[in-house]
């Protein structure tokens, strides 16, 4: 499919999802190297954006992880409120492990602040940043995005786990709208 229409919008394809899955196999192929010889890394998925991403990028690190899940929300439509409220908190021990966050898509920061601060008070030994998409000209943060799979400019794409108002999320590839 070349064109969607979610809601009141109409999508275009963006990104196909062999360049997604090269994408996410290089950012696998890091993070083991990276973790290789330390404490196994307890993996932190925000979802529900992040759930496609996590999975496919957890099934290609080759060393062993523990995998949670928190629920965040920030975004109405196709931009951020400037709020976070978190929907469902971390739910397993943090305190001494190394943490790696798994976001869908970093764009004004604010969300992924929010994780790093809770995750950073509940003990985190060290807390680093996975994301499948970071939009640098929209990122106003301060922290380091460690690991980001793919940069993009000031689109709002969905596809991938990504949502328009809660849909589009199930789309193997990246629509964008204009
Ligand atoms: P931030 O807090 O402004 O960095 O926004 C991050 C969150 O907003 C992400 O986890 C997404 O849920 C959502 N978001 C930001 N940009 C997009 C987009 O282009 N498409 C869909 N969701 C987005
Ligand atoms: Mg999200």
């Amino acid at each position: 499919m070349d064109k969607i229409t979610l809601h009141d919008r109409e999508f275009e394809i963006m990104i196909p999802a062999e360049k997604i899955e090269e994408a996410v196999t290089n950012v696998a192929t890091k993070i083991s190297n990276d973790y290789r010889d330390g404490e196994r890394p307890l993996i932190v998925s925000i979802l529900n954006g992040s759930f496609i991403f996590c999975a496919d990028l957890v099934r290609k690190l080759d060393i062993l992880c523990d995998i949670s899940f928190v629920k965040l929300a920030s975004y109405e439509g196709c931009s951020s409120t400037g709020r976070v409220k978190e929907l469902v908190g971390v739910n397993c021990d943090v305190k001494g492990r190394d943490v790696i966050i798994v976001e869908d898509i970093v764009d004004s920061g604010v969300s992924i602040k929010f994780a790093l601060t809770m995750l950073r008070s509940m003990g985190a030994k060290s807390v680093r940043v996975c994301t499948l998409f970071f939009k640098p000209a929209a990122y106003k943060g301060d922290e380091v995005i460690d690991y980001p799979a793919m940069e993009i400019g000031n689109d709002f794409i969905v596809g991938y786990g990504l949502d328009y108002n809660e849909l589009g999320r199930q789309f193997k590839d990246i629509y964008v709208t204009r």
